[in-house]
């Protein structure tokens, strides 16, 4: 019997094949790079053509392809299943991370119907199609896992815009109906849900220009300076996508360093620390 060259732990996904919606920059992108290291065919499947190209290109053309899909139109979303499944012969693993914040307006007053509708479809529509799909080619081989990027704010108020805030709160539903129907064909749902990441989203969120520094808002609960990065992200997402997480399922694996368990306000009241 050969010997295996690496060990089990850096061939946590070999063999699997993969999707990821959002996968050509911020945290898809480097959701893409923390599966191909460990072994995993991954299509990357987001509307910027240019950035997903190269970055599949980066990666390798013969175990990575880029496929355009807008997650809204079920077209897509259908086209990029059966992708995966000709060229890789099955799917394994379905992240459902594309996503949009919406226009960054706080009060109900300003929110315009048709923003509000395209956030719902983006965010939530667009993981209903992608979990539907992958379903479809997942039921047969009676196994595989679902992971969507929900966020902080699929279980607190106040930190996302209206639609954001309703969209990621939305996601917890799917995944929990999601995982109920398909436990029984062997298929695994959770939900991974950061505080703020640096990305694209984020630094346009706080209007940040070339060399701005990002601004601390973990509060207390992280050590000062510290930031929640889109590696770790992509770290419980390769957890929740691999055989390590075997029975777990129905899961929001909140990654906030502590910050949604105590209630903000008053935790800053009884000055906890000082
Ligand atoms: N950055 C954060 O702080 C943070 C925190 C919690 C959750 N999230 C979630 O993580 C996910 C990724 O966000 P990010 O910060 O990497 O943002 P990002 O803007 O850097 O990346 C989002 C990706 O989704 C793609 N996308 C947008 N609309 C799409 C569509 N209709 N079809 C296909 N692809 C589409 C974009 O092209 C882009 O590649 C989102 O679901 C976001 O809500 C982000």
């Amino acid at each position: 019997m050969g010997v295996p060259l690496l060990p089990a732990a850096a061939r946590r996904l070999e063999g699997k094949a993969a999707i990821i919606t959002g996968g050509a920059r911020g945290i898809g992108e480097s959701i893409a790079k923390h599966f191909f290291n460990p072994g995993a065919k991954v299509v990357i499947a987001d509307i910027l053509d240019d950035l997903g190209n190269s970055l599949s290109n980066h990666l390798s053309s013969s175990s990575t392809s880029f496929v355009h899909c807008n997650v809204t139109k079920e077209t897509d979303v259908e086209n990029v299943v059966n992708t995966a499944v000709s060229k890789y012969g099955k799917l394994d693993i379905m992240f459902n991370n594309a996503g949009i914040p919406g226009a960054l307006k706080f009060n109900i007053l300003e929110n315009e119907y048709s923003d509000f509708q395209n956030v719902l479809n983006v965010n939530l529509v667009g993981a209903f199609l992608g979990t539907k799909h992958a379903a479809k080619a997942m039921i047969p081989a009676g196994q595989g896992s679902i992971v969507i990027t929900a966020s902080v704010c699929s279980s607190i108020g106040g930190i996302g815009p209206y639609a954001y805030t309703s969209s990621k709160h939305g996601l917890l539903g799917l995944m929990r109906n999601a995982t109920i129907d398909l436990g029984r064909y062997g298929i695994k749902v959770n939900c991974v849900s950061p505080h703020v990441v640096p990305t694209q989203m984020t630094r346009e969120h706080f209007k940040l220009k070339d060399g701005d520094e990002f601004p601390d808002v973990y509060s207390h609960n992280f050590k000062c300076g510290d930031i929640l990065r889109k590696e770790d992200v992509a770290e419980v997402g390769l957890y929740l996508a691999s055989d390590a997480s075997r029975f777990v399922s129905g899961h929001n694996f909140v990654l906030d360093g502590g910050f949604t368990a105590g209630n903000q306000g008053l935790c800053s009241y009884q000055q906890f620390g000082n």
